[in-house]
């Protein structure tokens, strides 16, 4: 196997997979590109299937266009992939009807108590509408589905819901069921989930109650999705090794036509990209034209500033955190000393103390100083290491540790936040931990110690922004703020595919797993969507998504620094029940969307073509992209900027009683203090879907160029509290 760096490791344990250019070329000079054009034509005697052959015919020059097309999206939208050269690339790219043509690169994928913690309770504790529930469709985006597990069990479930317009092709060997009722596979290997990512995001949004339910007795409970009455709808667009853009497109092509209420995606690229060539800002357009909510992972290249990759107003973007249930590994020193690390160790060998053994032991002219500190593979020997429980710099050597015989693996963590699943037994120590073992370790005579078995212990510090969870601020739309909203993402429990490994060399097999990730926070939010959803159905995305912001609770910054603003959690952390009645919300349209990226300087004829209606852009302040009706409010400022007046135009629509009176109230938060004023400061509602425009108008002098300066609009009535945060920075 391929040699683990620090790096791959934290990739491999949160099962983020990252972008590179495409390998999938048979012919050297020819690349994958997607010929994205826009939304298909109401035409009658249109075939786009055939417009893309006679596109791909004309900058061919050749009549065949065999082993060019590789896929067409004719669906939901326009566009298709295929295979070609510079020149044609640059020609296509000129022609009438194409909006964009970008190569067709490899995206990643980002990994119960979390829904109690949430406020969402097991059985009657929680309001449902059982019969609403059972019609609403999640399709889930990811590595496919292992469709044989409890969580998936369709007993109790009646036939599909009418609306339902999709086919269950997963492949060989691949049945659906009336809670699973659809899959297709976009990467030839069928939609069988090899890796338990597809499987345990699905199961976390929309899996049935299963009882008793446990990683080797670690978060024993009942496991179940927000919406287990839901079914759900399976879409492989990430292989064993990718996620490719085509296949990313084709899921959205399908998904939406399909009828789908909900879209979740756990992946996603390391940096944010230009709307026009991000498939899954692409995708998601035509799913918020249609009226479905696009719930996408923040990522997972945090806690670096600048890299939540879904930045897009029509996505909901998912940072995570961290739950109240932590879990927990000690380690007794020889001495008698008791340190706590984390890891999630099954392994049980019964408090027996091993020799300790530091890989920096191990330096020599074969092995440099600082591989030997991290215990490369590669610095390994059996007769140092046979017996022994190994400590380390880094996590390097964790998965060859077993073939040379060690008992356990003590190592410096670069996560120290998370406990990862590891194939031999651990225990991950932060930074002054880690130097106390080394300072036991380098004194005693004969150090020894015992790595003893996982506790769960209730952790009153949570929520906490997960160090993984990627940070904006955003780069392609800096007036947007990102992420959106957070939920937890660290340490979930759920439905696992049983032929795949817990962790890499692992050769236990298990139902259920725990992973961490921005992936496990996505379907979360996707589960909390859906339960909004069943109680009022006809709400659109923009109204759930303001539902989910404006109620969210507030996050407490834990340290100082960018990293833990609402660069790192939005507008705070998701809060289910509140979110059902929010009183007011923040609504948006397509034609807002349109508007805002008017604003964002997009030339009409390309607006025009996204959006199948011709569309003028006014120059009025309504079209700045601040002026987006967003539950949030941020600007970023130029550094040189002194003295600074920035207003924002907001409109909210009733979704309370039908007469009431919100008053607003503005708390500061952190940064240099921002002087807001909102006018009129009271709004009064008459009916039920009435709107109430209002403008926030911010004062400010001398910005902080490493911390946003923030503060809380709030809009209250006595019963509901309607909470924007207003961020204005200039850090870039
Ligand atoms: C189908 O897949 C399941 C799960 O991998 C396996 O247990 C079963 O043997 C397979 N059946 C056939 C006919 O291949
Ligand atoms: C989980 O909890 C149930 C009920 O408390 C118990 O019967 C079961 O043995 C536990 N399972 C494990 C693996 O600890
Ligand atoms: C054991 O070693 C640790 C690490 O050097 C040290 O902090 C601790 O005080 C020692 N305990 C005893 C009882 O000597
Ligand atoms: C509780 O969670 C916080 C935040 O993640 C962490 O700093 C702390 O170490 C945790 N406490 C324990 C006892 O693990
Ligand atoms: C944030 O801090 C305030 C003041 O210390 C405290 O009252 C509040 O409970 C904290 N909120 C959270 C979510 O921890
Ligand atoms: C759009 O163009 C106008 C005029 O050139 C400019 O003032 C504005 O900053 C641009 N907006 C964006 C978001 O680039
Ligand atoms: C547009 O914005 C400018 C500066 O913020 C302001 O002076 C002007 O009144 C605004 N115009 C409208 C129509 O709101
Ligand atoms: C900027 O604001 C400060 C405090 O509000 C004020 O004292 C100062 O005169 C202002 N400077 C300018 C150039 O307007």
């Amino acid at each position: 196997m391929a040699k683990l760096t620090a790096f791959s490791l934290l990739l491999s344990c949160l099962l983020v997979l990252f972008l590179s250019s495409t390998s999938a070329v048979t012919d050297e000079d020819k690349k994958e590109y997607i010929v994205y054009m826009g939304s298909l034509s109401s035409r009658a005697d249109y075939t786009p299937m055939s417009h893309h052959m006679s596109i791909l015919q004309e900058v061919t020059g050749e009549s065949s266009i065999q082993g060019r097309l590789v896929r067409s999206y004719t669906r939901s939208f326009n566009g298709f992939a295929a295979r070609l050269t510079e020149s044609e690339r640059e020609k296509v790219a000129k022609m009438e009807g194409v909006v964009s043509v970008f190569p067709n690169e490899k995206l990643q994928l980002q990994t119960t108590s979390s829904w109690d913690f949430m406020g969402l309770k097991e059985g009657k504790k929680t309001k449902r509408n059982p019969t609403v529930e059972s019609d609403i469709i999640i399709g889930v985006l990811d590595g496919g589905i292992w469709p044989e597990s409890e969580s998936f069990s369709d007993k109790g479930f009646g036939p599909p819901p009418k609306k339902w317009k999709g086919v269950c092709s997963g492949g060989k060997n691949f049945t659906c069921n009336n809670k699973l009722i659809g899959a297709r596979d976009y990467t030839s290997e069928g939609a069988r989930d090899s890796d338990g990512h597809g499987t345990h995001t699905a199961s976390t949004a929309a899996g049935n109650a299963v009882a008793d339910t446990s990683f080797f007795g670690f978060g024993n409970g009942t496991v179940r999705g927000g919406v287990p009455a839901a079914r759900i709808a399976a879409y492989k667009v990430c292989g064993e090794t990718d996620c490719t853009s085509d296949a990313i497109l084709s899921g959205f092509d399908d998904a939406i036509a399909d009828g789908v209420d909900l879209i979740t995606i756990s992946l996603g690229g390391i940096l944010a990209r230009i709307f026009k060539y991000d498939p899954i800002a692409i995708g998601a357009f035509h799913a918020m034209a249609k009226g479905i909510l696009t719930v996408n992972a923040a990522g997972n290249n945090g806690p670096i500033t600048r890299t939540v990759s879904p930045v897009a107003p029509w996505i909901l973007s998912v940072a995570a955190t961290t739950t109240n249930r932590g879990f927990v590994t000690k380690v007794v020193l020889g001495n008698g000393t008791t340190l706590v690390g984390k890891s999630v160790n099954a392994f049980d060998l019964k408090g027996t103390k091993y020799p300790l053994v530091y890989g920096k032991s191990w330096a020599s002219s074969k092995c440099s100083a600082e591989s030997a500190r991290d215990c490369s593979p590669s610095c390994m020997q059996k007769s140092r290491v046979e017996g022994k429980i190994l400590v380390c710099d880094g996590p390097d050597g964790i998965w060859d540790a077993t073939n040379f015989g060690a008992i356990a693996v003590i190592f410096q963590s670069l996560k120290p936040d998370v406990a990862f699943i590891h194939p031999l037994p651990t225990s991950g120590f932060q930074p002054e931990v880690f130097e106390s073992l080394v300072s036991y370790v380098e004194s005693a005579d004969s150090p020894q110690a015992a790595v003893l078995r996982t506790e769960t212990i209730f952790n009153q510090t949570s929520p906490v922004i997960a160090s993984f969870s990627s940070r904006g601020p955003n780069i392609i739309a800096p007036d947007i703020l990102k992420p959106d909203i957070t939920a937890p993402g660290v340490e979930i429990l759920a439905a696992f595919s049983p032929n795949a490994e817990p962790s890499e060399h692992d050769t236990r097999r298990v139902k259920y797993s725990v992973l961490s990730g921005t992936s496990m926070a996505c379907p979360h939010i996707a589960g909390v969507a859906a339960y909004i959803k069943t109680f009022y159905p006809k709400w659109s995305p923009s109204m759930i998504q303001s539902a989910i912001m404006t109620t969210a609770w507030p996050v407490n910054a834990t340290e100082t620094g960018i990293t833990s603003t609402e660069f790192a959690y939005g507008a705070g952390h998701v809060n289910p029940i509140a979110a059902l009645n929010p009183g007011l919300v923040y609504e948006l349209d397509k034609a807002d969307h349109i508007a805002f990226l008017c604003g964002m300087n997009y030339t009409s004829d390309i607006l025009k073509i996204i959006s199948g209606e011709s569309v003028t852009c006014s120059q009025k302040n309504e079209t700045l992209p601040r002026n987006l009706n967003y539950p949030s409010m941020s600007a970023k400022l130029s550094e040189s900027v002194k003295n600074y007046t920035v207003t924002f135009i907001r409109t909210l629509t009733n979704v309370g009683k039908p007469s009431s009176t919100y008053k607003s109230t503005v708390v500061a938060d952190h940064g240099p203090k921002l002087s807001v004023e909102v006018t009129p400061s009271v709004l009064t509602f008459k009916t039920v879907n009435e709107k109430q425009s209002f403008r926030v108008s911010v004062r400010g002098s001398d910005l902080d160029s490493e911390l946003p300066s923030s503060a809380n609009l709030i809009w209250s009535d006595g019963t509901h509290s309607v909470r924007s945060p207003i961020v204005i920075y200039c850090y870039s």
